[in-house]
């Protein structure tokens, strides 16, 4: 969702801030904004409804040339409190259009702020909630305890807010300074060499420095050229968490690919292999961050998974290894729902919360849910130090490097990966498993991404297909076991990319209504297991495609390779590596990835950028 970003340093502060705009296009946004402080008191603000381009060509028609200044900031929006139209598109600025503020969050008690703001005669200029902390900043710095100091100006008016928020402000009297500050949405400082920088997160600055500083809730920070002065909300100093980018701006390009999502297919096998890597050292699996001791984990009675989207479909598939591996139940469970159910939770209970942003606002309520309730929870994360692993007992970090595409691909085959290992650290615990076997099930895991890039040399076929079926209305996914969850996922990544209806299915289920759907030439999609692994499924699952096809389906079916019993049920035949059945979806899942970017391609659609998704959904 909003990406900010805010420089003081050496270099002209737009192309900076353009640049960093344009590194977190991928979180998604409907209108973009720049504020620059010209060092003579002057601050220039200029923003407009929709794609970056938009605002660019707006500077051009000001003249980028007359916008100087080596301090400022911008932001791109997704619309939540008024629609995306330019008067409410950050930055926001006070009366005296000396102050401007951006945001990223929801301020909840907006109405009795800007009521406040309303009486004192303030004229809104905005329907956001935004607005407000431009209004409040410049009151407070120019009366009271608070007057000519920003920063305590900025900190006052933290005090006052309610709900979630990164603020990012300026003051034209202050040419050379920018204060942000972070409650319960993202903030990190990047530290260079006479310039720093506040963001949403490191993409923003990954081009000018990987060295950067994780600030904590209720945290502030006052940036120059020379430092940064990390403080609470109460001026008094505060500690924040240094730390350096493992990857680098190539990981954060597209190195040639016409897309970045065709990228992050790519890298799966390696994202699989940096995410095992160091995970099972002298026999033995190991977390990342175990802040739950060995008892604790043998003392749990259950465990919930907890997630949305792609990382829930992580869940699902997980829930089958979980399980079998250490007879614990396993129930897993949209982050959304999860804590408006009243869920049975006690601290026996191990909640695991995946996500790979760490910021989707629902995965982290149901989170602080969990832990209210005196469970355990175990993030697994694919960003360093965001809110969720923040605020949970232990975390797993997935190493799938940066997602730029907002449909999730490489970072769902990590999650799948990484909620194995929680369920091997379990059964280890436990002692469900013996050693040996722990032993086992890692090496099968590890040659997994040798098997990923094995099926990537294959997808050719799978565009060709893409391409022929792109004018169907809709495509069903059925699958059986673990093969039903990559029916959902496969379903969810057609709907997001090619704007299609797709519905994934239990192949079991097909009876009991779905099969009402299958007309002529519907393409339907079946995720087949081994014939070897679970020949009872694959023999049921063969019925099923008869069954389908028997009524004018399009079958295309994704199966082991040799599976000769399927090819005369396949009118499209996809061929994938033999794995042990826990870990088809890890190979199953790709050219379902593979097939709805061409079909959205092939369709005109933007793959990277989906209409009206944000890669992080920071708001429930
Ligand atoms: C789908 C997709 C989303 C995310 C979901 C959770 O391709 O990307 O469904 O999986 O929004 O996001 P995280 O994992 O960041 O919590």
């Amino acid at each position: 969702m909003c990406g900010i970003v805010g420089y003081v340093g050496h270099r002209p502060a737009l192309d900076v801030v353009l640049g960093g705009l344009r590194r977190m296009e991928y979180r998604g946004y409907d209108s973009a904004g720049v504020a620059v402080l010209d060092g003579a008191g002057a601050l220039t603000v200029e923003r407009k409804a929709g794609r970056l381009a938009n605002l660019e060509a707006e500077l051009d028609k000001v003249g980028r040339e007359s916008i100087t200044g080596t301090a400022g900031m911008g932001h791109t929006r997704w619309a939540t409190h008024g629609a995306p139209i330019d008067r409410n598109s950050h930055p926001h600025r006070d009366a005296s259009q000396r102050v401007a503020v951006v945001h990223n969050g929801i301020i909840e008690n907006f109405a009795s702020l800007r009521a406040e703001l309303e009486a004192d005669g303030v004229e809104m200029a905005s329907d956001t909630d935004s607005e407000t902390a431009a209004h409040l900043v410049a009151r407070a710095y120019t009366d009271g305890d608070t007057k000519g100091d920003l920063a305590a100006s900025v900190a006052a008016v933290c005090r006052r807010l309610e709900g979630a928020f990164t603020l990012v402000v300026t003051h034209a009297d202050q040419p050379d300074t920018i204060v942000a500050a972070r409650r319960s949405s993202p903030l990190v400082v990047g530290v260079g060499e006479g310039e720093h920088f506040v963001a949403s997160d490191v993409a923003a600055f990954i081009e000018h420095t990987r060295e950067a500083v994780e600030l904590g809730q209720d945290q502030l920070v006052v940036i120059t050229r020379e430092g940064y002065e990390v403080t609470d909300f109460h001026g008094d100093a505060a500690q924040a968490k240094p730390f350096t980018v493992d990857w680098d701006l190539s990981a954060a390009e597209k190195g040639g690919h016409e897309y970045f999502m065709l990228k992050e297919i790519e890298e799966q096998p390696e994202a699989l292999a940096n995410t095992l890597r160091g995970h099972f050292e002298s026999g033995r699996i190991i977390l990342d961050e175990q802040r739950i001791s060995d008892q604790d984990l043998r003392d749990v009675d259950k465990v919930f998974v907890v997630a949305c989207g792609s990382a829930y479909h992580s869940g699902l598939v997980a829930k089958y290894a979980i399980e079998h591996w250490t007879r614990l139940p396993v129930e897993v469970e949209l982050a959304s729902e999860f804590r408006y159910r009243d869920p049975v939770l006690d601290r026996d209970t191990l909640v695991v919360a995946v996500s790979q942003s760490g910021e989707t606002a629902d995965t982290l309520e149901a989170v602080r849910h969990a832990r209210e309730q005196k469970a355990r929870v175990l993030a697994v994360c694919n960003t360093n130090g965001a809110q969720i692993p923040r605020e949970s007992d232990a975390v797993l970090y997935t190493h799938a490097g940066p997602e730029i595409g907002v449909a999730s691909t490489k970072a769902f085959l990590a999650q799948i990966a990484a909620n194995y290992l929680v369920g091997l650290a379990l059964a280890q615990a436990r002692g469900t498993k013996y050693p040996d076997e722990v032993a086992r099930e890692f090496a099968e895991l590890e040659a997994m991404p040798a098997a990923v890039q094995k099926v990537l040399s294959t997808v050719d076929q799978v565009r060709d297909l893409g391409r022929r079926i792109a004018d169907s209305k809709a495509v069903l996914f059925l699958g059986r076991h673990v093969g039903f969850p990559v029916a959902l996922e496969g379903a969810l990544k057609l709907k997001e990319l090619a704007y299609m209806h797709a519905e994934g299915f239990a192949a079991g289920e097909l009876k009991h209504g779905p099969i009402a759907l299958i007309e002529d030439g519907l393409p339907v999609v079946v995720v087949m297991p081994s014939p070897k692994g679970r020949a009872v499924l694959h023999s049921k699952l063969v019925s099923n495609i008869s069954e389908i096809q028997a009524r004018g389906a399009r079958t295309i079916v994704i199966a082991e390779e040799g599976d000769e019993t399927v090819r005369p049920f396949a009118d499209e035949l996809i061929e994938v590596p033999a794995v042990p059945t826990l870990l088809q979806p890890l190979v199953s899942t790709v050219p379902l990835q593979v097939l709805a970017a061409e079909i959205a391609r092939t369709r005109g659609y933007d793959v990277d950028k989906p209409r009206n998704l944000a890669k992080s959904v920071t708001v429930e």
